[in-house]
């Protein structure tokens, strides 16, 4: 393949600016986690936020799903929640015990009143969230150039889901504030934004060669409140990157029916979950690559039915540039360390056409 010299050279960077590639490049969200043996050892010595916050750590366990299954980017190791505690909420992440809950995030002091929201700080990436850098950097050593890697923060919606319920608890009492105190929520996600902002240049500045906003919940707003409390944001943010020089990807779910309007906010790439056909998807949002979009249940088996869906969504993909295979969401805990090894295999093995 020829390639100018201000193209990038790998397949995943290739792909998301639209370029042609010699085989679909393959990443999965939540790649480096609990299916996996070797992550289940390290997280019986530490605890999840002490493993966010270890750059000696966030460098094995981004690391091992590409010795282990040879994808073709690694994400940083951390959470959408991470700079929460800079902001001034008191955050931690419950142990994962039998019919305890599920090692999910609970925040003690929700958001809850302008007055909750007038004082969240601003985190400064620096002095906050110093491992995030350090871990980027000890990544990149231990990566070595052989795939790019992906920094991320979460959405401001999805963000303040957490914020305000002060866990997973649905987005009851978000929604109501978007009605209620529509100013409070407005300077909530302004102070959001401006967090996910900072973040996203330390990442970048620290190594990071791509970045992907976690806006997991979108699909919990209709038309009318995505346009007034989220798309502007998540331009603002979109904007903020385009400067860095670093593909921008948008995640979210639940959203296959906002397509031409997510293509607007200026991002790179759209992932999109299972809900939509990806060639119907591209057919709303023709100039945008995307990245998706199979069901991560099928990593649950049978294999030839895993494979044979993958190599389908791979017929649909590959027919023009600007696609990465990935999931809908992300890779769930039960998931067969061998299945994972099986759909990556059959991704490297589909031939691109006219590569
Ligand atoms: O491999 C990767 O994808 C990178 C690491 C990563 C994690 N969280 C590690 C993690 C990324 C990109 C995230 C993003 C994230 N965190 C999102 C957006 C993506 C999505 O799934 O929608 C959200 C909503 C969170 C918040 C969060 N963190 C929740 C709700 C939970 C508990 C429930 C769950 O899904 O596991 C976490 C914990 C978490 N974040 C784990 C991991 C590996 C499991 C923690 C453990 O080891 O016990």
């Amino acid at each position: 393949m020829t390639a100018s010299a201000n193209e990038p050279q790998h397949r995943f960077l290739r792909a998301c600016r639209r370029l042609p590639v010699d085989r679909i490049p393959v990443w999965m969200m939540r790649q480096a986690g609990r299916y996996q043996p070797s992550y289940r050892a390290i997280r019986q010595q530490v605890g999840f936020l002490d493993l966010c916050r270890s750059p000696e750590l966030i460098a094995k366990v981004t690391a091992s799903p590409i010795d282990e299954f040879g994808f073709d980017a690694a994400i940083l190791f951390s959470d959408i929640l991470i700079h929460l505690p800079a902001m001034g909420l008191d955050l931690s992440f419950e142990k994962g015990e039998k019919g305890k809950g599920d090692g999910g995030p609970k925040i003690a002091n929700p958001v809850r009143t302008r007055g909750d929201v007038d004082a969240l700080r601003i985190p400064d990436p620096a002095r906050d969230l110093p491992y995030v850098a350090d871990g980027i950097r000890a990544i990149q050593r231990a990566l070595a150039g052989r795939v790019p890697l992906i920094g991320f923060v979460g959405g401001p919606f999805t963000v303040a889901s957490y914020a305000v319920e002060g866990g997973s608890q649905g987005f009851t009492r978000l929604k109501t504030m978007l009605y209620a105190e529509p100013a409070s929520a407005h300077a909530l996600f302004e102070k959001l934004t401006r967090a996910a902002i900072v973040q996203l240049q330390a990442q970048v500045e620290a190594g990071a060669q791509a970045v992907q906003i976690f806006e997991s919940w979108l699909g919990e707003l209709g038309r009318e409140d995505l346009e007034e409390f989220a798309f502007p944001y998540l331009a603002r943010i979109a904007e903020a990157v385009r400067p860095m020089g670093v593909p921008a990807i948008f995640f979210s779910t639940g959203t296959s029916t906002h397509l031409p309007a997510l293509a607007r906010l200026g991002y790179d790439v759209l992932s999109i979950d299972w809900r939509i056909p990806l060639a119907e998807a591209r057919a709303q949002a023709p100039a945008m690559a995307f990245q998706g979009n199979l069901d991560a249940t099928l990593l649950l088996g049978p294999r030839d039915t895993l494979v044979r869906r993958v190599r389908a969504l791979l017929e649909a993909g590959s027919r023009q540039p600007g696609y990465i295979f990935n999931l809908g969401h992300g890779i769930t805990p039960q998931t067969p360390p061998e299945n994972v090894r099986a759909a990556v295999e059959a991704v490297h093995a589909f031939p691109v056409p006219g590569a």
